[in-house]
């Protein structure tokens, strides 16, 4: 498919390079922070591209739905509907950490899709403004970033894989993932906690990690990385292997071979089972050089 066949990523890329070049904007000039809950930041430029994107996505798709993180809601009885989060890594922006995108996925919802039922994925862009680098996909058409097909990786085991997630800036105190960050760094090359849901599922598309589990997270965080981890041969799920669905809150993304290990473990850590003991450093030399044989 040629970019000229390609539906709505290419202008919907426009808008999110635009978007990322604001970012990048108000990054140097620094921006006042405010507060949205107890570490939750907001900061002029999440509001300020949010109205760009709505504004750039109503000239051209009139008849798209948009649903923002900052508030815009609107025309949520069209036939498609975007999801938008103009700046996720909020936190990270805010003390000039450098890790954050625009992240823009689109869902067809047919009509009789009922008010609470998924539509299917379609589209996804996601731009991260400091590295120049956009991620696209279109249901059907594969998964590219900066124009290039990506695919995610082909690590087989957990033992060899780097893994990332994130913890909830809303109620953290109540989060459960330090169990599951501490089990899953000891019987991995690690977890990665760099604070931009969009970029993580982006990078386990590209390759970069190798899966990515989060709690609480919501639909702008997550539909257009969503279609970028399928479109690259991964798999999105729920935590016991369920269906993802767009208010799951809970997300489990790998490159498909990871997919199985990872939910036995979620099933045995959420049933307080005995887990499998984590190898010595001296039992996985010897496993390494089995392998080898
Ligand atoms: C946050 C980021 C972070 C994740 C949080 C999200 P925001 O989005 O994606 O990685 O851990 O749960 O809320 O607030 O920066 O758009
Ligand atoms: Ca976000
Ligand atoms: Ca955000």
């Amino acid at each position: 498919m040629t970019a000229a066949e390609l539906r709505w990523t290419p202008q919907a890329s426009t808008i999110a390079r635009e978007g990322g070049a604001k970012l990048r904007e108000f990054l140097a000039e620094g921006v006042e922070t405010e507060y949205k809950g107890d570490v939750d930041l907001v900061t002029i430029a999440d509001r300020t591209v949010e109205k760009l994107i709505r504004t750039r996505l109503g000239e051209v798709f009139p008849e798209h739905g948009i649903f923002g993180e900052e508030g815009t809601r609107e025309r949520m009885e069209g036939e498609y509907r975007w999801y938008v989060d103009p700046l996720d890594g909020t936190t990270n922006f805010a003390h000039g950490f450098p890790q954050f995108c625009v992240s823009m996925g689109l869902e067809h919802r047919p009509a009789g899709t009922a008010p609470g039922q998924d539509g299917k994925l379609v589209a996804a862009v996601i731009y991260d403004p400091l590295r120049d680098e956009l991620y696209t996909a279109e249901r059907g058409q594969g998964a590219l970033l900066n124009g290039k097909p990506i695919h995610v990786s082909r690590t087989q085991n957990l033992a060899e894989a780097l893994l990332s997630t994130g913890f909830p800036s809303r109620k953290r105190h109540e989060s459960p993932n330090v169990h599951f960050y501490h089990e899953f760094t000891m019987r991995s090359h690690g977890v990665r906690r760099a604070g931009s849901a969009a970029l993580d599922l982006a990078f386990v598309a590209c390759g970069r990690l190798d899966a990515f589990w989060e709690f609480n997270l919501n639909p702008w965080d997550t539909a257009a990385g969503i279609l970028l981890v399928e479109e690259a041969g991964g798999k999105v799920t729920g935590f016991s292997g369920q269906p993802y669905l767009l208010d799951s809150r809970e997300i489990l993304a790998s490159n498909g071979l990871l997919q199985g290990e990872l939910i036995t473990l979620f099933e045995d850590m959420f049933a307080g089972r005995n887990l499998s003991p984590i190898l010595s450093a001296q039992e996985f030399a010897r496993l390494r050089a089995e392998e080898k044989k």
